[in-house]
């Protein structure tokens, strides 16, 4: 299973890396790219945009096919809109949210990631 994820200030990145799995980072100006494997999508939350560049990647070629659910990084200061954009990705695509995290994470978070990955039946991990 492959992460493909969004970082405009680099915490999802360092979240991504941690988690040890294989990666592809979308480029905000260009997201359309095509992925041939099954995928998560971590989306860092700031503002409309966010859920549209992603939408476009989803929606490029056949990407929706192998589209296995998302996760969402924010901060819990923003209430009610915490992790918004990656709960709207889920509704939109009516896919998981499978696990949200503030900022990078903590090591906990990474390890109770893994685990809803393995429960999800996502992809095999220790
Ligand atoms: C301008 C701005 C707006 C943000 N808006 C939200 C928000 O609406 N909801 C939320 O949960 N987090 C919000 N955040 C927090 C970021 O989503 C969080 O820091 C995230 O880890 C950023 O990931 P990145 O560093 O990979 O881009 C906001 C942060 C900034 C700087």
């Amino acid at each position: 299973m492959l992460i493909v994820y969004l970082s405009l200030t680099g915490n999802v990145r360092n979240f991504v890396r941690r988690t040890g799995f294989d990666s592809f980072e979308l480029s905000y100006t260009n997201p359309l790219s095509e992925i041939n494997e099954d995928f998560i999508v971590i989306a860092p939350s700031y503002d409309d945009d966010i859920t549209e560049i992603i939408s476009s990647f989803i929606d490029y070629k056949n990407n929706q096919d192998y589209l296995k659910g998302f996760v969402g990084s924010g901060s819990l200061n923003y209430d009610d809109k915490y992790c918004f954009n990656a709960k709207d990705l889920s509704l939109k695509y009516r896919k998981p949210l499978i696990f949200t995290f503030e900022f990078s994470g903590t090591d906990n978070d990474i390890i109770n990631f893994k685990k809803e990955v393995n429960e999800f039946g996502i992809a095999s991990v220790k």
